[in-house]
């Protein structure tokens, strides 16, 4: 008998409910690509595919170590002058924490997958904030562990309520996921809020995945890290990554970083056991992670220059649009915006986003691939491609809606 489409090869159920509406929907997009049309993609958050770069020297810190033999493997936790310098600028950053509390990790992704692995039995549940980074719902729902989504509110700034939260809270409730700045909303948190979200996983005694992967990237604000807020009392995670804070997105470079271990030594042996079971991160781009953490003012300045013009033409023309409105984040590169769903004929936010796919090649992500109800029309877009691009897709989107009033 012949393997193949054997139907005793089925995949384990646990994949079920492993979504990623970012990338899944891009197969949408290929087959108007097979049609010989041209998509702008709005969906997914790679600043390199719309031209941002990395500082020229962390290039050349990489460069230099694979020129000079560094192809080998790193301790598993990262290499020394990494984890020192990240420890260093963490405290800089008011986040208690040291070398031997930091683990570099391939990406913020493998952080966040070690730290709920190490955390979780099944049936364990953990706080999501919904809308949320689909990566959370994924890991969880690969470890058979419970979403508890807690609401953020878009009458709020899409800020979460601190009760809310806390009215979801069981026995089982392990850990708070907090994203800031926000992913899919864009939006920062302040004090109070970081405050009370602290000051629950205090009296819950929840460990805390402060996910800041967005950090440097803020407009008029300035980036609370939460673990600064931290008293002796809470456990706190911070996830950080060279992705979007110093556009190196496939260099898959990220750490965590322990606030209070003292807290939880056997679940930050649990970490170092899984991170030496998969090795190691990538080991060049290791050699750039000291000069990453300073970069030259310049860049992040030129950076978030080009950011701001262009959330400014995103939000100005996606709010002169009839029926459409979005957000001014205040961080990030996304923005969540909304169409009244019931002046036109979709059903669904996915109805909308496909249909005008379909129509004028423009890729956003539905709401609903985030968490929210997909009758309420959200959608989150990306605005990091070029002013000149961002127009015509905003005068294209103008001219799809149009057509049904
Ligand atoms: C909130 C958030 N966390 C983590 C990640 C993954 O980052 P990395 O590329 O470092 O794995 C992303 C990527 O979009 C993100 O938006």
């Amino acid at each position: 008998m012949p393997y193949t489409h054997s139907p005793v090869f089925v995949p384990a159920q646990r994949v079920e409910k492993y979504n990623y509406a970012i990338r899944n929907i891009v197969s949408h997009a290929k087959m108007q690509e097979q049609q010989g049309k041209e998509v702008t993609y709005l969906n997914i958050g790679d600043p390199v595919l719309y031209g941002f770069q990395p500082p020229e020297e962390l290039i050349e810190a990489t460069v230099l170590a694979l020129r000079t033999g560094n192809n080998g493997y790193s301790p598993s936790s990262g290499k020394k002058e990494a984890v020192e310098a990240i420890a260093e600028d963490a405290r800089c950053r008011g986040i208690d924490t040291t070398p031997d509390n930091i683990i570099v990790t391939s990406g913020a992704s493998e952080a966040a997958d070690l730290v709920c692995t190490a955390m979780l039995n099944p049936g364990d549940e953990v706080l999501c904030p919904s809308p949320g980074y689909p990566l959370y719902s994924a890991i969880i729902a690969k470890l058979n562990a419970r979403e508890l989504p807690y609401k953020l509110d878009p009458e709020n700034s899409w800020l979460p309520d601190p009760e809310d939260i806390e009215r979801r809270i069981t026995s089982r409730t392990k850990i708070l996921v907090v994203i800031n700045p926000n992913n899919p909303t864009g939006e920062l948190y302040p004090l109070n809020v970081l405050r009370s979200l602290a000051d629950i996983a205090r009296r819950h005694r929840l460990l805390i995945i402060s996910d800041e992967v967005y950090h440097k990237l803020v407009y008029e604000e300035v980036h609370i890290p939460l673990a600064s807020l931290a008293e002796d009392d809470v456990a706190i995670i911070t996830i950080d990554s060279l992705s979007k804070n110093l556009m190196a997105p496939g260099w898959r470079i990220g750490w965590l970083a322990i606030t209070n271990s003292v807290l939880i030594p056997d679940v930050r042996q649990a970490f170092i056991k899984l991170a030496d079971a998969r090795l190691c991160a990538p080991t060049a781009p290791q050699f750039a992670i000291k000069a990453a953490l300073n970069p030259g003012k310049n860049y992040i300045e030129s950076v978030m220059k080009r950011l701001s013009a262009q959330r400014e033409i995103t939000v100005k023309m996606l709010n002169a649009l009839p029926g459409i409105s979005c957000n001014n984040p205040k961080g990030a590169f996304y923005v969540m915006g909304q169409i009244q769903l019931d002046r036109f004929p979709f059903h669904t936010d996915e109805e909308f986003v496909l249909r005008l796919l379909q129509e004028k090649q423009i890729l956003f992500v539905h709401g609903s691939g985030f968490g929210t109800d997909p009758s309420q029309g959200y959608f989150r877009a990306v605005y990091l491609p070029d002013a000149s691009t961002l127009n015509r897709v905003y005068t294209d989107l103008g001219d799809f809606i149009r057509k049904f009033q």
